[in-house]
């Protein structure tokens, strides 16, 4: 059995702040789950604050995006080795709206696990099918061609797979329990395929996981986890999702 591994993707909400504000009421409501890996990815201007306020807490940081390049002459980006200094543990790669809104490739998401893997962080590697895939039968290819692509040369050291089909995520529609597990099922049967070590690489679903959905998912053999939007901007409602993680 994997521990859960439960993640808040916070995406652009929350100022340092707000940031900080959050952590103070939600540090109390999980600090007795030790049988959860618990997980914040605030924006980056806000790492920093965050990485203060959870030092020496259950509660593991992380980012949202990192370049593929060391250093240099790359206006706006950030690198692993400055979210390494700022306290990151993991990152979250390749989710469905930096590859929509920022056209962000396979190849590129490949790029970027590689140097973020290979300075030491653990990575959250996002995969998933549209609505029209999906309705298409086209699910399995997708997703084989997401992880073919991403994980190009890499090992499965460090890396947690995020199942979110696209048209689940922020909708309020949840893939159902059995249609969640069902891919998670397709993806550890991949790796398995396709690298060593994919009996202990955790699978998370995501996609409008909520208090009320958590259990349901959780109850399922191949969910090991979840990676919240919406629901986790709230501490009460993130730290409900956690505790019905906890258990499993
Ligand atoms: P929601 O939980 O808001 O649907 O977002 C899911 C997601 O994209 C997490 O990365």
């Amino acid at each position: 059995m994997l521990k859960p591994f439960i993640a808040a993707n916070w995406k652009m909400n929350k100022t340092s702040q707000e940031t900080e504000e959050f952590i103070h009421s939600f540090i109390p409501l999980v600090k007795d789950i030790s049988d959860v890996d618990i997980l914040l990815a605030p924006a980056f201007i806000s790492i920093e604050s965050a990485s203060r306020l959870l030092k020496s807490s259950n509660v593991l940081l992380g980012a949202q995006n990192v370049y593929h390049e060391e250093s240099g002459a790359f206006t706006g980006e950030i690198s692993p080795d400055m979210l390494l200094a700022a306290g990151c543990s993991h990152v979250i790669i390749g989710h469905s709206e930096r590859r929509e809104y920022f056209s962000e490739t396979d190849d590129i998401v490949n790029k970027k696990i590689k140097l973020a893997r290979a300075k030491g962080l653990d990575v959250i590697l996002c995969i998933g099918e549209s609505l029209e895939e999906r309705e298409s039968d086209r699910t399995f290819d997708v997703l084989d061609g997401q992880l073919s692509g991403s994980l190009k040369d890499l090992s499965l050291e460090g890396i947690t797979i995020a199942y979110e089909p696209i048209w689940a995520i922020g909708t309020g529609k949840t893939a159902t329990d059995e249609q969640a597990n069902e891919t998670h099922v397709f993806i550890r049967e991949w790796l398995g395929k396709n690298r060593e070590g994919s009996e202990n690489v955790r699978i998370q679903y995501g996609g409008s996981v909520k208090p009320e959905n958590i259990k349901g998912l959780m109850s399922q053999p191949e969910i090991d986890g979840a990676l919240v939007g919406g629901a986790s901007l709230k501490p009460d409602s993130f730290a409900k999702i956690v505790a019905g993680a906890s258990g499993k």
